[in-house]
């Protein structure tokens, strides 16, 4: 809280209302988009986007969780992406390895925990390696969770959920009315997490492309056109302002 009322006093967001102290989104996730087209517009390799996306990472990080943010779940990498060419999926594996190093320190500091959704087995050793020990590192944490989504589908974690719940029922376990919308969510990779009030896709690209298709019922969406790398802490206050002057109504009048 300290953070967060000296982040008042000093840093008024620019351009607009002051974000208010309250109604602030518990769960925010963000599809990292347009590193390769920001890297090619910088006449760079594609690889440089994702330096520069990863380098992000941490800026937005550190702005939501001084707002009192409590999760930030960033789409780093889907079931899809293993489809690009080798070169550059070598590089995405590389980051958390060149990321945690880099900055455990500070996001100790804060208090940030690391946790990771998506499929293990696929992922090679020493990506999983880097990813484990920041998490190790960090879960005595209690502030900010930032979730990485990593070789992570959503019909597939949907499939993977439903498949637990029917060994369930099948062992006797469960019974087949076990499954309400409240104890879904448990049989999902973002199990435990704060239901998603926003989430944020950079780059002018408008869909969802396979992620937390469950968690996105009543989500708030943010798109804007300006790639991952350039996303400023001033952007994503502006989402936090939209997000805050929405009336959310569930279905409700
Ligand atoms: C999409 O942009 C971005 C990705 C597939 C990778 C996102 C990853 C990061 C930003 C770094 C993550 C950091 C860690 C520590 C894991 P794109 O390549 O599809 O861009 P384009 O649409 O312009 O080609």
């Amino acid at each position: 809280m300290d953070r967060l009322f000296g982040w008042f006093r000093n840093k008024k967001p620019p351009g607009g209302e002051p974000i208010l102290g309250e109604n602030v989104p518990k769960h925010v996730a963000i599809i990292m988009d347009g590193n390769g087209r920001w890297a090619r517009s910088h006449g760079m390799p594609r690889i440089a986007g994702h330096r520069a996306g990863m380098k992000n990472v941490k800026t937005i990080t550190m702005a939501a969780n001084d707002l009192g943010v409590k999760a930030l779940t960033l789409y780093a990498f889907s079931t899809e992406n293993w489809k690009r060419p080798q070169e550059e999926v070598d590089f995405l594996m590389k980051l958390p390895q060149e990321f945690f190093p880099l900055e455990i320190d500070e996001l100790k500091a804060n208090n940030v925990r690391i946790r990771m959704m998506g499929e293990r087995e696929g992922l090679p050793e020493h990506t999983l390696r880097a990813v484990d020990a920041a998490i190790e590192d960090t879960k005595h944490n209690t502030g900010l969770i930032l979730n990485f989504a990593l070789n992570y589908g959503s019909r597939r974690e949907l499939l993977l959920g439903m498949r637990r719940f029917a060994e369930e029922v099948k062992s006797g376990e469960r019974d087949p009315d076990d499954l309400t919308e409240a104890t879904f969510g448990g049989y999902l990779q973002s199990e435990g997490l704060p239901e998603l009030d926003l989430l944020i896709r950079t780059s002018g690209e408008v869909r969802i492309s396979n992620f937390m298709l469950w968690q996105l019922a009543y989500t708030e969406l943010w798109f804007t056109d300006v790639y991952w790398p350039e996303f400023s802490e001033e952007h994503f206050y502006e989402a936090i302002r939209s997000y805050q002057g929405r009336a959310r109504r569930y279905g409700k009048l």
